[in-house]
C-alpha cells in the first residue's frame, strides 16, 4: 500500500490530494491512509499535511539500491561487481566471505543499513537504513605485506577528494583516517587484511559515511563528536553520487600509487590533513606519547615531534 500512495502522490507533484480522495482511491480509512504517512515518513519522504486540503509529496529519499549503482559504476575498476544487500550484520564480514571465495579485485559490498557495523579497535559503528554509506571493497594490491597501511591513507585520501568534489564543503583527514568537518567526525575507514606466508592475500577496505543521517540518529554519548553531510551541509546529499566519485577518486590514485609510489599520496594526504601542526596525545600499544604531527614519514608512519625536538616515527595509534 506504502507504493501506491508514494505513486499516487507522486502523480499529483506538488499538488495536495485529499484524505477522503486517497482512502477511497486506495480503498482503506483514512487512519490507515495517516498510518501510511507516517511510515513513509520514518523511511526518509517528507510531506506537508495541510487541514482540509490533505497531503502532499515534498521529497522523496535518497535511493541507493543495485540498479542504480550497476549501472553508474559499470565500466570501472572498482565496483565492477556490486553485491547489494537491503540489511546486513557487516559489509566486512561479507566481503571477506567473497574474497575468501576468490572475488575479484575491485568487487563492492554495500548495504542499506548494517545491524553489526564495525569500526577499529572493535568499537561499534552507526549504520541506520536509507541515510548512510556502508560498503567494503575487496582489493587485491600486489605491495609487499609491510606497505598495507599506506592503503589506509590512500584510501582516506580518495575519500576525502570526493567528499570536497560532491559538496564543496571543507573535509580534512585526521590521522590515520577519519574524516572530519568542522571538527566532528563524518566518516570512518577500517582496512582488514589477510596474508599468508608474508604476502598480502587481499584488503578489505571498510568505509562509512554519515551522509544523510540527522543528529538524533546518533547515539547520544557520541552525539557531540559525530556529524553528517546533511548536517554539515543542511542538504540531502545523492548516496550513489558519492560512492561513484569516490570510487573514481580510488582508481585515480591507485593508478598513480602503482606507478610513483606512495610520495604523491604522502604530499596529498599531508595537503589535506587537519592533524599537522597541533599539539596531540597519541594512546600507542606502548603507552602515551605527546607531541606535535609534523608528517608522514615516506613509508606513512606520522612523524611526531617532541618535546625535546626529537621526531619519532609513530606506526599505529590512536589519535585522543
Ligand atoms: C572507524 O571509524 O572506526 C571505522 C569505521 C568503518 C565502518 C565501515 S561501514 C562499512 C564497513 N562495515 C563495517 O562493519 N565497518 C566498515
Amino acid at each position: 500500500m506504502s507504493d501506491k500512495l508514494v505513486q499516487l502522490l507522486s502523480r499529483q507533484a506538488g499538488e495536495y490530494v485529499s484524505g477522503e480522495a486517497i482512502s477511497r482511491e486506495l480503498e482503506v480509512s483514512r487512519t490507515a491512509v495517516w498510518k501510511q504517512i507516517k511510515k513513509l515518513e520514518s523511511k526518509g519522504y517528507v510531506f506537508e499535511a495541510a487541514p482540509r486540503l490533505g497531503y502532499r509529496l515534498i521529497s522523496a529519499p535518497d535511493k541507493l539500491d543495485y540498479d542504480t549503482l550497476h549501472t553508474q559504476l559499470a565500466g570501472g575498476r572498482y565496483g565492477k561487481s556490486v553485491y547489494w544487500y537491503e540489511t546486513i550484520d557487516s559489509t566486512q564480514n561479507r566481503a571477506r566471505e567473497l574474497a575468501e571465495q576468490g572475488a575479484e579485485d575491485g568487487t563492492l559490498v554495500i548495504s542499506d543499513q548494517q545491524v553489526q557495523g564495525r569500526g577499529r579497535l572493535g568499537r561499534s559503528f552507526v549504520s541506520p537504513p536509507g541515510k548512510g554509506i556502508w560498503m567494503s571493497l575487496i582489493l587485491r594490491p600486489e605491495i609487499p605485506l609491510p606497505y598495507t597501511p599506506q592503503l589506509t591513507l590512500l584510501t582516506a585520501v580518495a575519500l576525502c577528494r570526493a567528499l570536497r568534489r560532491v559538496t564543496e564543503l571543507e573535509i580534512g583527514i585526521k590521522w590515520p583516517n577519519d574524516l572530519l568537518v568542522e571538527g566532528r567526525k563524518l566518516s570512518g575507514i577500517l582496512l582488514e587484511s589477510t596474508a599468508e606466508e608474508d604476502r598480502l592475500r587481499y584488503v578489505i577496505a571498510g568505509i562509512g559515511i554519515s551522509v544523510n543521517l540527522e543528529a538524533d540518529d546518533f547515539p547520544e554519548a557520541i552525539r557531540e563528536r559525530t556529524v553528517s553531510l546533511r548536517m554539515a551541509g543542511n542538504r540531502v546529499w545523492s548516496r550513489s553520487e558519492i560512492v561513484h566519485t569516490f570510487l573514481q577518486e580510488l582508481e585515480a590514485l591507485m593508478g598513480l600509487y602503482e606507478v610513483q609510489g606512495f610520495e604523491p599520496i604522502r604530499l596529498l594526504w599531508e595537503a589535506l590533513s587537519v592533524s599537522l601542526g597541533q599539539p596531540a596525545l597519541l594512546l600507542t600499544p606502548q603507552g602515551e606519547r605527546r607531541g606535535t604531527p609534523v608528517g608522514l614519514s615516506p613509508q606513512g608512519a606520522l612523524l611526531l615531534q617532541e618535546a625535546d625536538g626529537s621526531i619519532q616515527p609513530i606506526y599505529s595509534a590512536e589519535m585522543a
